[in-house]
């Protein structure tokens, strides 16, 4: 463990993300010990005039809800660590006081001496990026010679296309090195998405059969039963595209088809993500279905013409030896029957077939994200009694199951110590950034056109018929009559 005081500054911190998910992802980490009350100081930054025990009172009131009676007292401690200053975003004063009362405490410390390590979190809208990141390179970077860093952690959305993406990095970029840069993409925090490199690189069931003569298509789904509500303005600015698929789902992508890298060192996996990335097809407007669902419309922060997709379905094409011909078809959704996140591969029928199980389905592995992490192999095998015939069954490992005593820790407390520990593995690297625009640009274009328009859908429905028709011409055969159940405990 790095040694010396260690601040953590929390931009935008009376804005919901930093409620929702920056405090409790710092409360968890604190609760389980990875941040000393010795050496660590959080500190949140917003116009808001606030005093410290106002922004403790809003951050005991969201987690308070949620932390057992037992931990009330922790969250005490927790809270007492936080102090607040309230300035602008392009207001040099203001970052010279945050700049003081950072100063400060890694003085009062009993830490190191001199050492100082400074995280600064922006949950705050990229329009103010560039003039905030200025303030921190001008006023508040570490001046430490005995040791330290800075570093920014940032939130999509990166850009709205390839050109204003580049702009903010070249920004951004002349400002900060790359290493001091942690751009979060959340997904990347979770379990099984950190999973997928275990099981694909450290299994030899998998070696052999992950490649285009084994697996027919792939899809990558993200659904929520929600609509966009209470965050229709940036919605309908952004669309499911680049809220979900662009990042969330590209990534996923990644970690799916890429090669095996080097080592396990971060720019090595970063390599390989952005080669994979780098042989991906122009998008065919033909392998598209947008949908937008009834009544979104009638949010009133959301424009009455608005042809903002709230419902995609893509088909991505990897042109490499080990995947061409094989769809990857990429699906995200708002107010749709259910919420889950999921990884499915199918594979491809079994030659020669002496069962015809055929028409019963077809091999699958399934990941799945969540809720209720799981990942199952559906098979076919003997129906057990007296009868030859056969049905659709599972190999399953449920996390809730197997791993009981374990709490999974959420996407964002992992990511924050990472990011503490100088870890960028989990973080996009820049050039991916550019070529997962490079991807979407064109198609992003010809919606803000008005050239592709998305297909109305029923909130609670399945999305628009046309998708399924889409995951069909792909290649995509579903199983009927069977469906995985996640087990419960008894
Ligand atoms: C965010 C999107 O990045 O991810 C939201 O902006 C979405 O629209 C959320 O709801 C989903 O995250 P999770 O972790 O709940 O799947």
């Amino acid at each position: 463990r790095e040694a010396g005081c260690l601040s953590i500054i929390v931009l935008g911190a009376s804005g919901d993300l930093a409620k929702k998910k920056t405090f409790p992802a710092l409360f968890h980490l604190f609760q389980q010990g990875f941040l000393q009350e010795n050496d660590v100081h959080i500190f949140g930054y917003a116009r808001t005039k606030l005093s410290d025990d106002d922004l403790r009172e809003r951050i005991r009131g969201y987690l308070g809800k949620v932390v057992s009676t037992e931990n009330v007292e922790i969250l005490s401690k927790f809270l007492q660590l936080i102090k607040y200053v309230s300035g602008s975003y392009d207001s040099e004063e203001g970052f010279q006081l945050l700049d003081m009362q950072v100063s400060e405490h890694e003085t009062s410390k009993n830490s190191q001496p001199g050492t100082s390590r400074r995280l600064f979190y922006l949950a705050l809208p990229p329009s103010v990026y560039p003039s905030v990141c200025t303030m921190i390179r001008r006023h508040c970077m570490n001046q430490s010679d005995l040791g330290g860093w800075t570093r920014i952690v940032v939130e999509k959305p990166f850009g709205k296309d390839l050109e204003s993406a580049e702009d903010l990095s070249a920004q951004l970029g002349e400002l900060f090195d790359e290493k001091q840069l942690y751009r979060i993409d959340h997904y990347l925090g979770k379990e099984l998405v950190q999973n997928l490199l275990v099981l694909r690189f450290a299994n030899r069931f998998f070696m052999p059969l992950w490649n285009r003569d084994n697996i027919d298509n792939i899809q990558i789904v993200f659904r929520e039963d929600f609509g966009t509500e209470g965050r229709g303005g940036y919605f309908d600015e952004y669309g499911i595209i680049r809220d979900i698929i662009q990042n969330h789902l590209l990534q996923v992508l990644c970690l799916v088809a890429m090669e095996k890298p080097v080592s396990l060192k971060p720019e090595h996996i970063r390599d390989e993500k952005v080669k994979v990335l780098q042989s991906v097809l122009p998008i065919k407007p033909e392998e598209v279905v947008l949908g937008q669902y009834e009544g979104y419309k009638n949010d009133p922060t959301v424009s009455d013409s608005s042809n903002t997709p709230t419902f995609a379905t893509a088909v991505l094409r990897i042109h490499n030896e080990r995947w061409e011909g094989v769809p990857f078809i990429l699906k995200a959704g708002k107010a749709l029957n259910s919420r889950k996140a999921e990884i499915r591969v199918q594979f491809k029928d079994v030659p020669g077939d002496i069962f015809k199980s055929k028409k019963q389905g077809r091999n699958e592995f399934v990941i799945r994200l969540q809720p209720s992490e799981a990942m199952y192999m559906k098979l076919t095998v003997k129906k057990p009694g007296l009868q030859m015939s056969t049905i659709q069954s599972e190999l399953d490992l449920s996390y809730g199951l197997r791993y009981q005593d374990v709490k999974i820790p959420e996407a964002y407390e992992r990511l924050i110590l990472d990011t503490i520990r100088g870890d960028q593995q989990h973080f996009v690297r820049r050039d991916e950034l550019r070529v997962a625009w490079e991807i979407f640009t064109p198609l992003l274009h010809s919606i803000d056109e008005g050239q592709l328009k998305p297909i109305s859908y029923k909130p609670g429905s399945r999305g628009p018929a046309e998708a399924d028709e889409l995951l069909a011409k792909a290649g995509y055969v579903q199983t009927h009559g069977y469906i995985w159940i996640p087990p419960t405990l008894a």
